[in-house]
């Protein structure tokens, strides 16, 4: 299998989507649309509807029925990119390859282009109709899940936490999106009560693994290839994986997670090496 040319073809469906999505609401004014849109529209690797597709077909389903919920979470992960990349939070200039969404349109701009992703993705997931993930989504985006863990990142810079309390940090930031990615997906496709306690294991340790290798690349990454700032974790005294435990350790956990997800797949068919090879994907990528 073809990862690259999978990510790439399920890319382009999804940032079709997304804009179409968008557009179909006559009612949202220019400046706000055009924050939105800025950006969705920069790009990103859409690797969380790519994993919602991608789990969805694991378990024998199709596409269609999951691109309301793939689009809400990029819309939501691209909310949570805006605001984190705030002068209150990160406090980041580029994004995507681009100046961050406060850095055009003004703080106040860019605060409510989140809020209007984070809500427009809720309107889309109810299109899809199913009120289980519609919870799931908002609870791994919420209070106790990827807001609740922003807040702990912050409260934890200047911090020397233990292994624990930071791998905490990193699977309510980061893991719990991820994870609600690939159980949304196979909800949808129809996964069964096993199938669903397989994949969920899968999607936490690649959540997991996703957020050390975004410390990592955050050290020794290339800014241009990552479309972001490096070096802004020690610059800001973010507690990160390679700050605790050095780079080579980072790595090695980062990996063991990765197999560990790729193992926890045994009992699935070749329908599931899409999700094997985003694993690998996970640690291999260079942004
Ligand atoms: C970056 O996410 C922020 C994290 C949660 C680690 P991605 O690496 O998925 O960013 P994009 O969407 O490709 O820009
Ligand atoms: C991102 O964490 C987590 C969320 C946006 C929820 P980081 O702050 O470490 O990610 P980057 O490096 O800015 O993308
Ligand atoms: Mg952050
Ligand atoms: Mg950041």
């Amino acid at each position: 299998m073809n990862i690259e040319q999978y990510l790439a073809e399920n890319k382009a469906k999804i940032d079709a989507s997304l804009l179409r999505y968008l557009s179909e609401d006559a009612a949202i004014p220019k400046i706000l649309r055009e924050a939105m849109e800025y950006s969705l529209k920069a790009g990103g690797k859409r690797i969380r509807p790519i994993l919602a597709v991608a789990s969805a077909q694991a378990v024998g389903g199709t596409i269609e029925p999951v691109m309301p919920l793939a689009c809400a979470l990029e819309m939501i992960h691209t909310f949570s990119l805006i605001h984190d990349d705030l002068p209150a939070m990160d406090d980041d200039d580029f994004r995507r390859g681009l100046p961050t969404n406060h850095k055009v349109f003004g703080e106040g701009v860019a605060v409510l282009a989140g809020d209007g992703l984070l809500s427009f993705a809720f309107e889309l997931l109810c299109r899809g109709e199913c009120l289980e993930v519609i919870r799931d989504v908002a609870q791994a985006t919420g209070p106790s899940g990827m807001v609740g863990g922003q807040v702990l990142d912050l409260k934890a810079e200047g911090v020397a936490l233990t292994v624990e309390a930071l791998e905490n940090v990193h699977r309510f930031k980061t893991g719990r999106l991820i994870s609600v990615s690939v159980t949304g997906g196979a909800k949808i496709g129809g996964a069964d009560a096993a199938q669903l306690e397989t994949l969920k294991s899968y999607g936490d340790k690649i959540g997991l693994a996703f957020q050390i290798a975004d410390d990592i690349l955050n050290v020794e990454g290339d800014a241009k290839t990552l479309g972001k700032s490096v070096g802004s974790d020690a610059k800001n005294c973010k507690s990160t994986y390679p700050a605790l435990l050095g780079l080579q350790a980072s790595k090695a956990k980062a990996r063991e997670l990765v197999s560990e997800a790729i193992a926890a797949l045994d009992g699935f068919t070749a329908a599931a090496d899409p999700l094997r090879g985003i694993a690998e994907y996970v640690v291999l990528r260079k942004n």
